[in-house]
């Protein structure tokens, strides 16, 4: 039997595990704060959900399988074109603005490398109903707000894809060949954008960087182009928000980001010494989606922490996690104790929240102690027959190697 994993996927370890818990906590807690509510959804969908407006890239990396009647699913390569179809199905008669999140794994087929992976976590948010400048900001304070809990640093990239579309639009390409164009933008392929388009307005836009400068010279190049005007006229004001609530960014209109349904404020947050895949977050508005799936003209905004990288990024600035508590062994003295060890286990269960471990390895009490060392136990309880007699067990505290007798009583007030 093949005992390899699927390349591309991993396996958790509970050290692992309790490592994810705690990122997983700090951020359920600050959706919480932001008044968001969690979504679940399958793990699988139609293919066309993914094919109609996720873009060349992800369409091109899907796991797709026939079911057995013959319907094409594929495993959700991203959550944004579920949750607009959800939103159809089931939030639609909600008060807006809507307010979700959702964590849970995602599936790409892409050559895997270090925090590239074919199977891969994100958390992400989604606000639909609102086209406010505020809702692009606050959706980009949330995301900070995340990397601050976390104590994360981080650096944000803020642009708005109106503006290329808008260009775009100019040339008379149709939606399709802007969505390709913009993909070659994503992947930094400015050949086939130099075959296609014959000016070369888009790419000096895209070269543009900095900070509130960067729009005034984006402005030399849109002109008269009104569209784009107004995007760049959005991108301004949501700079503003962020600098009132002393958001740091810049602004970059190089971000062309993979996914085809952007339609407004885009942004991406990257992180130092992750190696090359190192953008933890993507996200913007898209205005065009939730109608394409759920016949609802509602526009819409979120983002995705791509969470196995902003785990990496935490273990990477040494962001200090939580130790697991010490756990307190169980054992017998003696053979004829071990049915006692095992009420006593159960009783200890009952009165405190400690993590308890009962020998189950019939092990003689010297061995119970080396184990209780090996495991880092902070006590091990002793049952003997002697002892329980006057309702007692001996209390082993293993730092301090020292031990008493404590009657049952009191177990839980030490313990505690
Ligand atoms: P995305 O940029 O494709 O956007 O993915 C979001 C994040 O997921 C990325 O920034 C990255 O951290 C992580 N990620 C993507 N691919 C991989 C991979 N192969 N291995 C590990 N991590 C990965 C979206 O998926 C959009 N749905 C985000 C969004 C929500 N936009 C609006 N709402």
């Amino acid at each position: 039997m093949d005992s390899e994993r699927p390349r591309g996927t991993r396996d958790f370890t509970p050290e692992d595990m309790s490592k994810r818990a705690f990122v997983e906590k700090a951020l359920r807690n600050v959706a919480s704060r932001f008044n968001y509510g969690e979504v679940l959804f399958p793990a699988f969908e139609h293919t066309q959900l993914f094919q109609t407006k996720s873009g060349e890239e992800i369409a091109g990396h899907m796991y797709v399988f026939e079911d057995k009647s013959g319907r094409s699913l594929c495993l959700r390569p991203e959550a944004t074109a579920s949750v607009a179809r959800m939103f159809g199905t089931s939030l639609r008669n909600r008060h807006k603005p809507v307010k979700v999140f959702y964590f849970g794994p995602m599936y790409r087929y892409e050559e895997p490398q270090k925090n590239r992976y074919r199977e891969f976590w994100q958390f992400g948010f989604e606000l639909i109903g609102s086209d406010s400048k505020e809702s692009d900001a606050e959706t980009i304070l949330l995301a900070v707000e995340c990397l601050r809990a976390l104590n994360i640093d981080y650096s944000l990239e803020i642009s708005h894809l109106g503006v290329a579309r808008a260009l775009l639009e100019e040339t008379g390409l149709d939606e399709k060949q802007q969505d390709h164009i913009i993909a070659c933008l994503d992947r930094k392929n400015t050949g086939e954008v130099k075959k296609t388009l014959k000016d070369g307005n888009l790419l000096k836009l895209m070269e543009l960087k900095g900070n509130m400068e960067a729009i005034e010279k984006a402005k030399e190049i849109t002109g008269q182009n009104q569209k784009a005007n107004d995007a760049l006229g959005r991108l301004e004001e949501v700079a503003e928000l962020l600098d009132s609530a002393r958001v740091q960014y810049s602004v970059n209109l190089g971000i062309a980001r993979g996914l085809a349904y952007y339609t407004g404020i885009i942004f991406e947050i990257r992180v130092q010494n992750l190696g090359a895949q190192n953008q933890i977050c993507g996200g913007g508005r898209y205005d065009n989606l939730i109608k394409m799936f759920s016949g609802l003209d509602e526009p819409a905004v979120g983002f995705a922490f791509g969470f196995d990288r902003l785990l990496d990024a935490a273990e990477t600035q040494k962001v200090s996690m939580p130790e697991e508590e010490k756990p307190i062994v169980v054992s017998p003295a003696s053979e004829d104790a071990r049915d006692k060890a095992f009420e006593i286990a159960a009783y200890l269960r009952r009165i405190t929240a400690r993590r308890i471990e009962l020998d189950l390895m019939n092990r003689k009490l010297g061995r119970n102690l080396e184990h209780a060392s090996n495991i880092n136990a902070s006590f091990v309880v002793i049952v003997g027959l002697k002892e329980l007699k006057e309702n007692k067990v001996i209390l082993k505290d293993m730092q301090q190697s020292t031990q008493k007798e404590v009657n049952l009583e009191e177990i839980a007030k030490i313990l505690l």
